[in-house]
């Protein structure tokens, strides 16, 4: 069955007096219909970048500059909004970190949901019907008084839940949701990963879910992508990639999970900070923060993405075939990023 979304060396820059930043740096994969996957990495690994670029809305200076973006065998890059607007349709809904982006602050929230409703063919009657619906679908309680109120007089996770409602409501086939916890209280976002597995396996729409909470992704998601300066670094299965990670850099993220028991200061952290992207290095972009670096690592072009088990790939020189021979050569490295 072909790919509900195919995603082929996506490349997405945004210029800058400095240079041109990498966002997104030859990003390919493929998402099935009903398939959650998870896209998790440090702060500006290019996560948001690459959920813009896949609906084609990234704003100056940030610029999509090479790559495929098809969705059900459409092309979506390069064309006119107006085009664009009629092949995505309602079908590719998106949420982000802050619920109030989603709304007007000085309309009503029932409103809302209803014009946005109207604005994709439904009447007046169908549109009440179709917007109550998605509220109770998401749990929300006391439907007609929320429908009544104003986003700010929501809590922010009744406003999350009414975005995702809004979102729903339109019934799309691709729900793109970037830290949509991230800003909330940790009971919020206890209740909407629920609300998440819930619909998950009750609607089953594909998502792709950004977050740093690699423990809501492990929950959620059937696959990950890690990503790295721009790149992808590993994917695979969630019980591969996260179970059982094979590029350092996943491996250090793991580590650095907080534990109830554990102060911040006593986590192993990944020494360093990821690149700004700016200017094209040498070899592997983490090798100045990998434990497992070797000289070869920053020769030549940065690793490609290589099979190493059933769908689960890795871009790092030492999970290639070659792998003794590499190990003769280490050099030692810097870091303490290797956690399992
Ligand atoms: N408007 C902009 N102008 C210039 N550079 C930008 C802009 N937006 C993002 N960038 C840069 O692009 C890179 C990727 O940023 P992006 O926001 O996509 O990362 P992210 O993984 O979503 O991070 P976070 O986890 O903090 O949301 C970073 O180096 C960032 O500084
Ligand atoms: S290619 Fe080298 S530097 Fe990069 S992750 Fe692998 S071992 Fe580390
Ligand atoms: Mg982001």
């Amino acid at each position: 069955m072909s790919a509900l979304l195919h995603v082929s060396d996506l490349k997405s820059h945004y210029r800058t007096q400095r240079g041109a930043i990498r966002a997104v740096d030859g990003v390919s994969f493929d998402l099935a219909r009903g398939e959650v996957l998870g896209i998790v990495g440090e702060s500006g690994s290019g996560k948001s970048t690459l959920a813009l670029s896949l609906v084609g809305l990234l704003d100056p200076p940030g610029e999509i500059i090479g790559g495929e973006v098809r969705l059900e065998g459409k092309p979506i890059l390069g064309r006119k909004e107006a085009d664009l607007a009629a092949i995505l349709g309602s079908r590719i809904g998106m949420l982000f970190q802050s619920p109030e982006g989603s709304f007007n602050p000085i309309a009503t929230v029932g409103n809302q949901l209803l014009e946005a409703l109207q604005a994709h063919g439904a009447g007046g009657r169908e549109a009440a019907a179709r917007a109550e619906a998605a509220l109770a679908l998401v749990g929300m309680p006391r439907i007609k008084e929320v429908m009544k109120s104003y986003p700010f007089e929501l809590s922010g996770g009744m406003c999350q839940r009414a975005a995702l409602a809004m979102v729903l409501s339109l019934n799309p086939t691709l729900l793109i949701a970037d830290e949509p916890t991230a800003s909330l209280d940790v009971l919020a976002q206890a209740e909407l990963a629920q609300l998440f597995a819930r619909l998950r396996d009750s609607v089953k729409f594909s998502m792709i879910l950004i977050s740093h909470d690699l423990g809501l992704v492990g929950a959620l998601a059937d696959r990950v992508i890690v990503m790295y300066a721009g790149k992808i670094v590993e994917e695979g299965p969630v019980e591969r990639a996260l179970e059982s990670p094979q590029h350092p850099y996943t491996r250090g993220l793991l580590a650095s999970l907080p534990k109830l028991n554990r102060l911040p200061a006593d986590l192993p952290v990944i020494p360093g900070h990821a690149p700004s992207s700016v200017g094209r290095a040498l070899g592997c972009a983490f090798s100045p923060r990998c434990n497992e670096a070797v000289s070869s690592c920053r020769e030549g072009e940065a690793p490609g993405l290589r099979r190493i088990g059933p769908e689960h790939r890795v871009a790092c020189i030492m999970r290639e075939e070659n792998r003794a021979e590499q190990s003769e050569r280490k050099e030692g490295g810097n870091g303490t990023g290797s956690g399992g």
